[in-house]
C-alpha cells in the first residue's frame, strides 16, 4: 500500500495541470477519439447501455479498447503513459456484447438468496467483460428498492438491506478477486437511495430521515466497501431537493471520510448537468462535492475548460483535484493497470473462448431455477409430466429479448420478434452538439440478438415431445392439450422509461433537467423506446390486456393454465392468478430459458422465494416491516414441492 502511494505521489508530481484534469474526464465513447484520448490526457471512456463497437463481437471489443489504450500510453513531452480504464454496463453478464451469457436480473437473484452462487456468478461476468479487453463494470446495483413503481426495481436484489448487504461483498469478490487477469474492477451504484424516492419515480426525491437512510440504504455500501470495491457511482436522485451529485455531506463526509472509501468516485450520465443553470457552476459544484470522475458525453471539453479556469480561480482547491486524481490513480495502481499487457495481449482476449461458453451458460441456468418463485400450485398441478400433452402459449414463450429484460444488447433490451430495423441509430450533427440521453443510449432492435441460449418454450419442447406452440393460444384444443403452460409478464425496459406512474406524475413532471418523461423522446425516436413511462398502474391485467385474455381463450376451453410470469417487479395479477392453476414468478430470467423447464418438470424443486412483498392493490406499497403489514404474499412466500 504504502509503495502504491509512493507511486502514485510521484506519478502527480510530474503531472501537468491539464494532465490531471483530463485524468477526471470519462467521455462516452461515440464522443471521443483515440488520438483525442491522448491530447486531452482522458483517464477513461464509457460505452452507454447499447453503445457498441463495429459488429459488437468480442474482438471488435477488444480492438476499440486496444486503440484507446494505446493512445493513453503514448509518453512524450506533451504526455505521460498512464493507461486509461474502459466502464461498461454489465448488469447482468457483459450484455451489451451478442453472445454473452445474461443471468437473471438481480431481482430474481435475491430470490434465490444464495450468496454463493452470486459470487460465482460475478466471476463468469468477469471472465465475459475481460474476454472482452475491458477492465471495469457499473456493477453491482445496491439500490434497496422500495416501490415496485421504480422502472429500476429489477435492478435491486430486494426491498430489504438484509440480503443487499449479504450480496454486496460476494459480488465485489466475485469480478475484482485479487486482481487476477479475469478480473475486473467494481462499481457500486447507485450512491445512494436511488430505489427510495417518492413515488418510485426514477431519478427522484428521496425523502427520508437520515435515520431510515443510514439504517436502510447505507449498509450494502459499507459492506462493499469494507470488501474493497474499488469505485462508487453517484445516484441521479435527490436528498430532500438536494442532488446526490452536489451532495457533499453524503459523498465527502460519509462515503469518504465515515466509511473510509479511498477509490473513487464517479458521476452518473451527465448526472452534474442538473446541479444549476450554468454548466460552469456544476463543475464546481461536483467537484467540491467530491465526485472524482465525470462521465460526460458531449460536454467533456467544456467541463476540462470550466475546471482549469476554476482551479486557477481558486474556486476549486487544487488539493481537491489532486485528491481525486490521487484517487483514480490509486484504483489504476491497485487494480495492476500500469503493469497490464495491452488489451489485445490480454490473456482472455487472446482465448475468448471462454465468453459465451456452456460453462457459463450452466451457471446462469442453475440461477434461474433457483430464482423462480411458485405462487400457486392448486391440486399439486406442478410439477408437469414430460409426457403430458402440452400447450405452450403467451407472448413470452418463446422470445428471447423479452426473457433477458433491459440492459441487454440494447439500453431498452430488444424483443426477438419485433420487425427488425437493422440500422444502429445515427445522431445528426444538432443532435450531437446537445445530446439526449434516451437518444445517445442506442436503443434500436436487432432481429435474433441474443444469440445463444435458450427461450421458455425451446427449454420445454427440449425435454417434453408433446408440446406444442401457439403463441397467442388460438390453437388451444382439449382433445389434443391437457394442459397449458402460459408465460406472460412485462417486456423489456430501462430506467425512467420502466417507471409506472400515476396519471399527473405520467406527464410533464420535471424529474431533473433532461429526462422529463415526454420530451426526451420525439417522434422520429427508434420505435422499441415507448414515450413516456411503461404504463400508470401495476395492474397487470391494465399493462397487458392480452395476457388475460389468452389465459381466458384457453381455460374456457376447460384446459388448465399454468402461468410463468416474466417481469421486473411484483405486479398486481388478481386475476391472471384467480384464472390458473399454478402461478410461477420467473423474474427476467436471462437467456438460460431452459432453467425454467428444469423447475417445471419436477427435475429440481423450487426454491426461490419473495425478496419483495407482493402487492394486492396498486396503491399499497408493502415493505417488510412496516406497520400494519398485510400484503397479499409476504416477504420470503416462496412454495415448494416437498413441503
Ligand atoms: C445509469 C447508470 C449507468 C450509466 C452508464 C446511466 O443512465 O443510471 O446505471 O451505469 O447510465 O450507462
Amino acid at each position: 500500500m504504502k509503495d502504491i502511494e509512493r507511486k502514485i505521489s510521484e506519478l502527480l508530481a510530474r503531472m501537468t495541470l491539464d494532465q490531471k484534469i483530463g485524468q477526471i474526464v470519462q467521455p462516452e465513447r461515440q464522443f471521443i477519439s483515440p488520438e483525442e484520448v491522448k491530447k486531452y490526457h482522458v483517464g477513461s471512456v464509457l460505452s452507454g447501455g447499447g453503445s457498441v463497437p463495429g459488429d459488437n463481437k468480442p474482438e471488435d471489443w477488444i480492438k476499440m479498447n486496444d486503440e484507446y489504450w494505446a493512445a493513453s500510453m503514448e509518453e512524450d513531452e506533451n504526455h505521460l503513459a498512464i493507461p486509461i480504464i474502459y466502464g461498461v454496463d454489465a448488469i447482468h453478464g457483459n450484455t451489451n456484447v451478442i453472445g454473452s451469457v445474461v443471468f437473471p436480473h438481480n431481482i430474481g437473484l435475491g430470490a434465490a438468496d444464495d450468496p454463493d452462487l452470486l459470487e460465482r456468478i460475478a466471476s463468469v461476468t468477469a471472465k465475459e467483460i475481460a474476454a472482452t479487453g475491458v477492465e471495469w463494470t457499473f456493477a453491482p446495483t445496491l439500490a434497496v428498492a422500495r416501490n415496485d413503481h421504480w422502472g429500476r426495481t429489477y435492478e435491486s436484489y430486494s426491498e430489504s438491506p438484509e440480503i443487499v448487504t449479504k450480496y454486496a461483498p460476494r459480488f465485489v469478490k466475485g469480478l475484482q478477486g485479487n486482481y487476477e487477469e479475469d478480473k475486473v474492477i467494481a462499481c457500486i451504484k447507485h450512491y445512494i437511495g436511488d430505489g427510495a424516492t417518492l413515488h418510485g419515480i426514477d431519478q427522484g426525491d428521496m425523502c427520508i430521515t437520515e435515520e431510515e437512510l443510514r439504517k436502510i440504504h447505507l449498509p450494502p455500501y459499507k459492506a462493499a466497501i469494507d470488501a474493497g470495491a474499488l469505485t462508487v457511482m453517484v445516484s441521479l436522485s435527490s436528498w430532500f431537493g438536494e442532488k446526490c451529485h452536489g451532495h457533499k455531506y453524503l459523498l465527502t463526509d460519509v462515503l469518504k471520510n465515515e466509511l473510509g472509501f479511498a477509490g473513487f468516485v464517479i458521476s452518473d450520465w451527465d448526472g452534474i448537468d442538473y446541479l444549476d443553470d450554468s454548466y460552469e457552476e456544476c463543475a464546481v459544484k461536483a467537484l467540491n462535492a467530491g465526485i472524482d470522475m465525470f462521465m460526460i458525453t458531449g460536454k467533456w471539453k467544456e467541463f476540462i475548460t470550466h475546471v482549469k479556469t476554476n482551479v486557477a480561480n481558486g474556486r476549486i482547491p487544487l488539493e481537491r483535484l489532486d485528491d481525486a486524481v490521487r484517487r483514480i490513480l490509486r484504483v489504476k495502481f491497485e487494480f495492476g493497470m500500469f503493469t497490464k499487457p495491452r488489451p489485445a495481449a490480454r490473456k482472455l482476449s487472446l482465448d475468448t473462448s471462454c465468453f459465451g461458453s456452456q460453462e457459463h451458460r450452466a451457471v446462469a441456468r442453475e440461477a434461474v431455477r433457483k430464482s423462480l418463485v411458485m405462487l400457486k400450485n392448486e391440486d399439486d398441478i406442478l410439477p408437469l409430466s414430460k409426457d403430458a400433452r402440452l400447450l405452450v402459449a403467451g407472448k413470452n414463450a418463446h422470445n428471447r429479448g423479452h426473457q433477458c429484460g433491459g440492459f441487454t444488447v440494447a439500453w431498452q433490451g430488444v424483443d426477438d420478434f419485433a420487425e427488425s430495423t437493422e440500422k444502429a441509430y445515427i445522431m445528426s450533427d444538432s443532435e450531437k452538439e446537445e445530446p439526449r440521453k434516451t437518444k445517445v443510449k442506442n436503443s434500436a432492435p436487432h432481429r435474433s440478438s441474443i444469440v445463444g441460449g435458450t427461450s421458455i418454450w425451446e427449454g420445454i419442447r427440449a425435454v417434453a415431445p408433446n408440446a406444442e406452440l401457439s403463441v397467442d393460444g388460438s390453437g388451444a384444443d382439449p382433445d389434443k392439450h391437457e394442459v397449458a403452460i402460459v408465460c406472460i409478464g412485462e417486456v423489456p425496459y430501462a430506467e425512467m422509461l420502466g417507471d409506472v406512474r400515476v396519471e399527473g406524475l405520467a406527464k410533464g413532471l420535471k424529474i431533473s433537467k433532461g429526462s422529463t418523461t415526454d420530451d426526451t423522446l420525439s417522434d422520429d425516436d427508434i420505435p422499441v423506446v415507448k414515450k413516456g413511462p411503461y404504463g400508470t398502474h401495476l395492474y397487470l391485467h391494465e399493462l397487458h390486456p392480452e395476457d388475460i385474455e389468452t389465459i381466458k381463450k384457453i381455460t374456457s376451453k376447460g384446459i388448465p393454465v399454468v402461468a410463468v410470469m416474466i417481469c421486473g417487479r411484483p405486479l398486481v395479477i388478481n386475476r391472471e392468478l384467480e384464472e390458473s392453476k399454478a402461478f410461477v414468478v420467473a423474474w427476467f430470467p436471462g437467456s438460460e430459458g431452459q432453467g425454467v423447464a428444469d423447475v417445471l418438470f419436477g427435475d429440481y424443486d423450487f426454491q426461490g422465494k419473495l425478496s419483495f412483498s407482493w402487492p394486492r392493490y396498486d396503491d399499497e406499497n408493502w415493505n417488510v416491516g412496516d406497520n400494519d403489514y398485510n400484503p397479499l404474499f409476504p416477504y420470503g412466500f416462496g412454495l415448494k414441492y416437498k413441503t
